[in-house]
């Protein structure tokens, strides 16, 4: 008899199962371009491999303190004066094995069980995953081009019951590549801390904001809690390094879970990470970013020369959420269309909610631009 209903409440990606057709097409001789997957396709900077590297040679292979090694502690305290003149203790800093680590530990901090979390639909799938495994629900408040595809202050005060104790959002986010507004998060802030509840904002994607410049929430309001990540703008998804920004007055109660729970991030990982900030890096990577603007701004025209409706266009990260309408009402069908027939692989609206997903798709632009052409040009073959 099935009993354990929260395990089978989360639900796989349906992306997944999109990839496995991908490869099995692959794997018989098929072409096939992708552009469903939310990783970048750089290798990560060599400082950063070679610092690794060095971290094995040398054998710093043991377990770190769970909150991660003070001196990266420091270097991204560091950061944080450097790319937002934000003066920030490393007390505040904790290290997290990536982004969805640092979200397991501070929904693991702020949550009890049966709190409501309010989320914006659509947005990353796991955040209502990670709330259903904590025993909480979520309120998946449906979102449009109206607000960006962001939560705003009049959802939070239409959607607050008593339940409710946590918001979270991204930005810029993923499906959606938008922002969230600094005066719009402040507000938001302010009714939150009124409240009394948590804003966790996921800052994944910073370091990858095209044309606006960037601000963090950490200069809002020192109760935010910030999630990031080495995965995305460092280009090193698969070194499982993250971290968040807490109050100080939650980084013992992190420090008891992370010891816990994951014990803490791997070394090596960490000791890579020391490098991740050297200008040397930052050149690097900061011409990753200018490849990323090139195809997004690319993509963007050519999709919407085909008919894709794109209302509120991408600032940051590495994804166009469009409108699929004129060419089908059910995206998910439409996507296994496209792959098996043109071999174009994209990621059905229905990973990330409910909100129109059947009209909607998500292309990610972690693919060279000969290749977004050869996929447009195939588009346009087919659904011309
Ligand atoms: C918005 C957002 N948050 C968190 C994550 C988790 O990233 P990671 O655990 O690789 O740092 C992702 C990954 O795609 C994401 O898109």
């Amino acid at each position: 008899m099935e009993k354990n209903t929260r395990i089978n409440d989360i639900q796989p990606f349906h992306v997944m199962a999109l990839l496995a057709r991908a490869k099995e097409l692959e794997s018989q001789g098929k072409d096939i371009i992708h552009l469903e997957i939310g990783e970048p396709d750089f290798p990560t900077p060599k400082p950063i491999v070679d610092a690794g590297i060095n971290a094995i040679k040398d054998g710093d292979v043991h377990y770190t303190p769970a909150l991660g090694l003070p001196a990266l502690r420091e270097a991204i305290a560091s950061f944080y004066q450097t790319r937002y003149a934000l003066n920030l203790s490393s007390q505040r800093v904790a290290i997290t094995p990536g982004a969805s680590g640092a979200l397991m530990l501070a929904l693991g901090v702020v949550m009890q069980e049966g709190d409501e979390v309010l989320l914006a639909d659509p947005g990353y799938p796991c955040n209502k995953n990670f709330v259903r495994f904590l025993s909480g629900t979520t309120r998946a408040i449906h979102v449009d081009a109206s607000t960006d595809y962001q939560l705003s202050l009049k959802h939070l005060k239409k959607h607050w019951s008593e339940k409710t104790k946590v918001v979270m959002v991204a930005s810029p986010s993923n499906p959606t590549g938008t922002l969230l507004s600094h005066k719009e998060l402040s507000a938001m802030a302010a009714f939150v801390k009124e409240k009394k509840a948590y804003l966790i904002v996921d800052e994944i994607y910073h370091g990858l904001i095209y044309n606006d410049e960037e601000t963090t929430a950490l200069a809002i309001d020192d109760n935010i809690i910030v999630i990031n990540s080495f995965s995305k703008y460092f280009n090193m998804t698969g070194w499982r390094l993250g971290w968040l920004v807490a109050p100080e007055s939650l980084i013992d109660k992190m420090d008891k879970l992370a010891q816990n729970i994951f014990l803490a991030a791997a070394t090596p990982a960490q000791y890579a990470a020391l490098a991740a900030f050297d200008s040397e890096t930052i050149r690097i990577l900061e011409s990753y970013k200018s490849e990323f603007k090139q195809r997004r701004d690319f993509l963007l025209v050519k999709l919407k020369q085909l008919g894709f409706v794109i209302e509120t266009e991408p600032q940051g990260a590495f994804y166009i959420y469009a409108n699929c309408e004129k060419f089908s009402d059910d995206s998910y069908q439409f996507c296994y269309e496209i792959l098996e027939n043109i071999g174009v692989a994209i990621t059905p609206g229905k990973d990330f909610g409910e909100n129109n997903a059947d009209t909607f798709v998500r292309f990610s632009y972690t693919t060279s631009i000969k290749c977004l052409e050869q996929a447009i040009s195939r588009l346009s073959a087919y659904l011309g």
